[in-house]
């Protein structure tokens, strides 16, 4: 464990040797402050976990000391000592956020069971205060946005089972990032400088999976000219991601079985079996449970894979994630297009937050980058967002549907033709006031009428202003 760091803080020199001198004896490693003001400068120099300090002292005294402290540092424990103990003086001191109040003169070993206690209470505190993993591992998993509840014990779940070499199974409908995950916990494992390899089962032929998988000796099937090394020997010592694995035919799922038994698989064509040490993450977006009651996938592979089982939740059970995704993609894409859209308006957020997001962080990713590109600058509003995106605040306008014949059309004859269209529905709607109508296609009525005019809309026995 880390060395504790203290710093104490008092403008009375000899005290604060004597203090200093005796905890660092006790094997802490000791900072000194002459007064508040200075102890407030040390505090982020040295990265002090705990701090003793006078109250009687210059410039700012303890109480404000500790009261600023608290409020830009609050997990660093304090410890004040006095020779004025009030109760007013040790209530206020409590009340602000000092773990402990000592009267002077106090012993020495006193102090030592403070301290020893307080810096027992931080590590218990900052525990259960974590809400993410440590900063090491933080990296790792930074390309795993979200900080949800459930993002929050995933990342925990992650850390966790990365260590060990069990069986992973990740479900989780598409886009949820299983992939990102099974990545997250190699790079997280001892097995982070072998090879991570992903098959993606659904992608390969079934009759050419078994020697993806296990790889083939030469002349083992028509077309095998050379020996092959399978994917389970690339990842020997590594990870193997088996991704989409709910679509392994019947006859592989006996074949992987065994190799998750055995520890040793047969390349086609071959005598004998190798020994693999592999880890194995698998995923799916189906629902394994029903497929196995089906008798769709076998119960003990199913039991053999899922060891630990991992549950991505779907981004419409974690909605607050949404404005956090929303601007991160914003800045990456802003970044990668060379764009400079500054970012989504509050009735956009309100929007994309209450949608369903069927393809979950896939879809929001791939939405964000064509609104960035689309946009390239200014403010994202509701006029940029796609119809399905808008949750029914739109103007139903059917414009998606619009096909541009296959020999050509005349854009401005078209155009026209639109414009008329709605503003004479427009008309319809407000029975024929033109200043409802305006309002009803965000015109001026000036505007409006000047168009009205322009197409001789308007005529005498027209519609009355
Ligand atoms: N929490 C997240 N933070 C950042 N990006 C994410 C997150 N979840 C998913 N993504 C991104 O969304 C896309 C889809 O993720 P991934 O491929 O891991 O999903 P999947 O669950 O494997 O989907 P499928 O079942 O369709 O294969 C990727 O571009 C990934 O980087
Ligand atoms: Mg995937």
């Amino acid at each position: 464990m880390e060395t504790p760091r203290i710093l104490i803080a008092d403008d009375d020199k000899k005290t604060r040797d004597f203090v200093a001198a005796f905890l660092s004896y006790k094997g802490y490693q000791v900072f000194q402050a002459f007064d508040g003001q200075d102890a407030l400068q040390k505090l982020e120099l040295h990265d002090v976990h705990m701090v003793v300090t006078d109250i009687m002292m210059p410039r700012i005294n303890g109480l404000d000391f500790i009261k600023q402290l608290k409020s830009i540092r609050p997990e660093i424990v304090t410890i004040a000592y006095s020779a004025f103990a009030n109760f007013e003086m040790t209530a206020n001191l409590l009340k602000a956020g000092a773990f402990f109040y000592l009267e002077k003169p106090f012993n020495l070993e006193e102090l030592q069971t403070v301290v020893q206690r307080g810096l027992e209470h931080q590590a218990l505190q900052s525990k259960s205060f974590r809400s993410r993993p440590c900063i090491k591992n933080r990296a790792l998993l930074e390309n795993i946005i979200g900080e949800s509840e459930k993002m929050l014990s995933l990342f925990e779940m992650i850390e966790k089972v990365a260590s060990s070499d069990s069986t992973v199974l990740i479900q989780g409908e598409s886009g949820t990032g299983k992939e990102l995950v099974a990545r997250a916990i190699h790079d997280l494992s001892n097995r982070a400088a072998r090879n991570f390899v992903a098959l993606n089962c659904a992608a390969i032929p079934d009759e050419l999976l078994e020697s993806e998988l296990f790889g083939h000796v030469k002349g083992a099937f028509t077309g095998a000219v050379a020996t092959r090394i399978g994917r389970f020997e690339m990842a020997d010592k590594g990870t193997l991601f088996l991704d989409e694995i709910g679509d392994m035919k019947a006859n592989l799922q006996v074949k992987l079985l065994r190799v998750l038994q055995n520890r040793e698989l047969e390349p086609v064509g071959a005598s004998r079996p190798k020994k693999v040490d592999v880890r194995i993450i698998a995923a799916t977006n189906q629902n394994l449970d029903q497929m196995v009651v089906s008798k769709a996938f076998r119960e003990d592979l199913y039991y053999r894979l899922s060891v630990i089982p991992i549950n991505l939740p779907p981004l419409r059970e974690r909605t607050s994630d949404i404005p956090l995704l929303l601007n991160s993609f914003l800045e990456k894409f802003n970044q990668n297009k060379q764009r400079q859209v500054q970012g989504f308006d509050k009735q956009v957020l309100e929007m994309l937050t209450a949608y369903e997001w069927p393809g979950n962080v896939r879809e929001l990713e791939n939405l964000v980058e064509r609104l960035v590109i689309l946009k390239g600058s200014g403010m994202l509003g509701v006029q940029d967002l796609p119809e399905k995106y808008r949750g029914g605040h739109s103007i139903p306008l059917q414009v998606e549907q619009m096909v541009l014949p296959d020999d050509g059309f005349c854009l401005n004859s078209a155009v026209e033709e639109f414009e008329n269209r709605l503003i004479l529905q427009a008309l319809q709607k407000s029975g024929g006031n033109k200043k409802e109508a305006a309002e009803l296609l965000n015109l001026k009525r000036t505007t409006l009428i000047e168009k009205l005019k322009k197409k001789k809309l308007l005529t005498g026995s027209g519609p009355s202003m």
